[in-house]
């Protein structure tokens, strides 16, 4: 059996994922750069029977798993599950279509339709790129005057893609949100992400804390999964007076800080998802 490994940078992930394959017998490793691959559409034949995902660009993570699914040859994460994950508005599309809890979230496309859907939310709402990752360019907003100069911003300086509003409500948290880790079936780990911030990304500086699983965080981490379409996937959860709300769903996810946190050997375990679905036991 053959595995494919797409990648750019290898990060602590990829390095752990590597180890891990390296030590299963009968397993062959080919390393895939996507900064040195191309691809010969309709001609290419490929020798591996499933391809690992970890490339950190997204477009590229999506087309490439888009050509290799064309090839014939299967993935983890399918290209469809990268489609939805990918974009903040699929996701929420998919987890309101399969009666998953969120926050509230607004979509416009003009300055104007934007703040008037704001005003309707009442403040504090969160902006946030529709494609985008590590807490980059999120804003709270906390009042008219802020979402006006925001917007007028934004207009003025972004791109196109800064254009496309995802609004959604701030969630009052109480310092921490929840990382949950779901292979296939099963929500595996979870972590809570401290910090003194409102944005509690690792990468900005969130401390991992172990989580314990709860039947309510374990069903509505499961439920998350599979409303974008399954796979290995991490699931952004907020605490709420509601209850447990997805925040998002991660589908290149990363676990570096999680496995001392939680106990729990995450690449292990993903390694055997990845070979199962080699192996054709599951979709992927
Ligand atoms: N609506 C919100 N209410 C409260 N905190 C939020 C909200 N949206 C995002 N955050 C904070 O910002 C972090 C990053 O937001 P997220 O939507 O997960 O974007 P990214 O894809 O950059 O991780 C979240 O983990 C959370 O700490
Ligand atoms: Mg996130």
């Amino acid at each position: 059996m053959k595995i494919g490994f797409l990648h750019s940078l290898i990060r602590p992930e990829e390095k752990l994922l590597i180890k891990e394959f390296q030590a299963r017998r009968g397993i062959g490793l080919e390393m895939i750069d996507d900064r040195r691959i191309s691809y010969n559409l309709g001609k290419d034949k490929f020798d591996f029977n499933a391809v690992i995902e970890r490339c950190i660009n997204h477009s590229r993570a999506l087309h490439a798993l888009r050509l290799f699914e064309s090839a014939g040859i299967r993935s983890v994460n399918s290209s469809k599950v990268a489609a939805i994950c990918g974009d903040k508005i699929l996701t929420s599309i998919h987890l309101e279509e399969h009666n998953v809890p969120q926050p509230e979230v607004r979509v416009a496309f003009t300055e104007e339709s934007t703040l008037q859907a704001i005003e309707e939310m009442g403040y504090p709402v969160v902006l946030k790129p529709a494609v985008g990752s590590w807490g980059r360019l999120l804003s709270k907003i906390n009042d008219r005057d802020a979402a006006e100069t925001i917007l007028e911003h934004k207009v003025t300086l972004g791109s196109y893609h800064h254009s496309i509003f995802y609004i959604q409500k701030y969630v009052e948290k109480n310092g921490r949100d929840i990382r949950s880790f779901v292979i296939g079936d099963e929500c595996i780990a979870a972590i809570y992400r401290r910090s003194t911030h409102w944005i509690t990304n690792t990468a900005r500086g969130g401390v991992a804390e172990n989580c314990p699983l709860t039947d309510e965080l374990k069903d509505l981490s499961v439920r998350a999964a599979k409303a974008v379409g399954g796979g290995v996937v991490a699931i952004d959860v907020f605490e709420s007076e509601r209850g447990l709300l997805v925040n998002e769903v991660n589908y290149t996810m990363e676990f570096r800080n999680s496995i001392e946190t939680t106990g729990v050997d995450i690449p292990r375990l993903i390694v055997d998802y990845v070979l199962q679905v080699a192996a054709g036991e599951r979709g992927g």
